[in-house]
């Protein structure tokens, strides 16, 4: 590392297309002449990049914010970022309510954000880029990716949901697809710099295409992108039950590198909620779309997003969340207390549920679904598994990680041969917890 050079550091909250955000930023940074450092003490600059989709996480970044307050103080030089979708939703009244924060940059703007530093820095002037404006090449501004064998590849922004609990549509604008001909060109390149997973995103990628009028353009993207030279396992997130049709199914069926796992937010099981939701679906034609990936694919994983207490939600409706949950057998399930989001339909609607009745819910919730999860991993003991390897798992050295195709976290010990992280190695499964499963290398 050049001593000499300016440094900065990101922290990053939310989904993953924060974390792809994120990278963008990090490679307008990285274009710039900065490097990037493993913390905020000593940067020339440094990055919030955040979320608002519940209370929980605007209240750790308000946290966040305020700890910078006395780097500020300490460095007075250093640029304090705050971008991503809070910054999007609340900018005006967060500069003026935080003096230590230079600049607020709006979801709009992430292209551009080379240049609004550099702006900043011939004239430093505090400034928020809130404007719902689309920028050029809005996809294409250059990335600093942090893992060396998985990619992130945006291929929409926005959301046209509304479902009528969440803040997205609100705080990304409208849907908007990327080229085909730029995610494939994208891929090809991450190939030749050692890049062999890739996972696309979009908050619906079954929407992909519709923007531009094209029908089914989300399977011919997987088919497409299928065919990318080098490429070893492709993912994709978030599937939206009402959108996902059957040819999406036959097209991972099909794929080579498409891996078997289908992220599909349910959120209510209770027809009432789901409709009270405005997500487009009948919890009948949620389990036939089930039924069609386990006909279909019968080793895929199916994993899911589950909102609890959300506003009207009885104790009946609850119950029919619960037994969608028995029904499906997810491998995994990710759970929330509903959050009033203010702007949104749901959070002006009467009856909304006591904290405490969420919480309880939650557990119960929960404890169904580690049963589930425990039983999904169970029925891998005995198998052996391609997992591509992570690194060292957190805990230990001497313990590797990595994931199956199906997404599935398997840990096993470390043998003395040197590894790489993206390797493919074979792991027999030995033991199966809820959330992970344990193995041996496969000889
Ligand atoms: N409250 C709680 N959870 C929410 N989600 C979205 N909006 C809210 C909210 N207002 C959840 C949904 C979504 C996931 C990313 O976050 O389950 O799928
Ligand atoms: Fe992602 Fe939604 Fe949070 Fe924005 S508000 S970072 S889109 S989860």
């Amino acid at each position: 590392m050049n001593a000499d050079k300016k440094t900065y550091h990101i922290i990053n909250y939310g989904c993953q297309m924060n974390q792809s955000d994120s990278e963008h930023y990090a490679g307008q940074l990285d274009a710039m002449g900065y490097n990037g450092i493993d913390s905020y003490a000593g940067a020339d600059v440094v990055l919030i990049n955040t979320c608002c989709i519940r209370e929980s996480a605007e209240k750790k970044i308000h946290g966040k914010i305020g700890e910078l307050k006395r780097l500020k103080t300490e460095k007075p030089g250093c640029v304090i970022v705050l971008a991503g979708c809070m910054a999007q939703k609340d900018g005006e009244k967060l500069l003026k309510k935080y003096s230590q924060l230079d600049l607020v940059l709006g979801t709009f703007h992430i292209s551009r954000f080379a240049q609004i530093l550099s702006e900043f820095l011939a004239s430093p002037k505090r400034r928020v880029s809130v404007e719902e404006k689309l920028q050029e090449g809005e996809f294409e501004s250059g990335v600093g990716r942090r893992s060396s064998f998985a990619a992130w590849v945006p291929i929409m922004y926005g959301c046209n949901n509304f479902c009528t609990y969440c803040i997205v549509p609100y705080v990304r604008g409208r849907e908007r697809s990327r080229a085909q001909g730029d995610i494939i060109a994208e891929m090809a390149a991450a190939v030749t710099q050692g890049y062999t997973e890739f996972t696309l995103l979009g908050q619906n990628v079954n929407s992909y295409g519709k923007d531009q009028g094209r029908k089914n353009a989300f399977s011919e993207l997987l088919k497409a992108v299928d065919a990318v030279k080098g490429v070893e396992r492709i993912r994709f997130m978030t599937s939206h039950p009402r959108d996902m049709g059957k040819d999406v199914i036959e097209a991972v069926a099909a794929g080579e590198h498409l891996c078997e796992h289908f992220h599909l937010p349910v959120q209510a099981g209770s027809d009432r909620i789901i409709s009270a939701m405005n997500r487009g679906y009948s919890s009948g034609e949620y389990l036939e779309l089930v039924g069609m990936v386990r006909d279909l694919i019968p080793a895929a994983s199916i994993t899911t997003d589950i909102i609890v207490g959300f506003p009207g939600e009885t104790e009946k409706d609850f119950q029919a969340t619960r037994d969608m949950v028995e029904r499906v057998g997810y491998d995994a399930a990710y759970t929330f207390l509903y959050s009033a989001r203010s702007g949104t339909p749901a959070a002006k609607m009467p009856e909304q549920v006591p904290l405490d009745v969420k919480k309880t819910r939650l557990k119960e919730l929960m404890s169904v679904q580690n049963i589930n999860g425990l039983k999904r991993n169970q029925s891998l003991l005995g198998s052996v598994q391609e997992v591509m390897l992570e690194g060292a798992s957190h805990k230990d050295e001497q313990t590797l990680s990595g994931r199956t195709r199906t997404n599935k976290i398997v840990i096993w010990p470390r043998e003395s041969r040197e590894v790489t992280p993206g390797e493919l190695i074979p792991v027999k499964i030995t033991a199966a917890q809820t959330w992970l499963v344990k193995g041996q290398e496969a000889q």
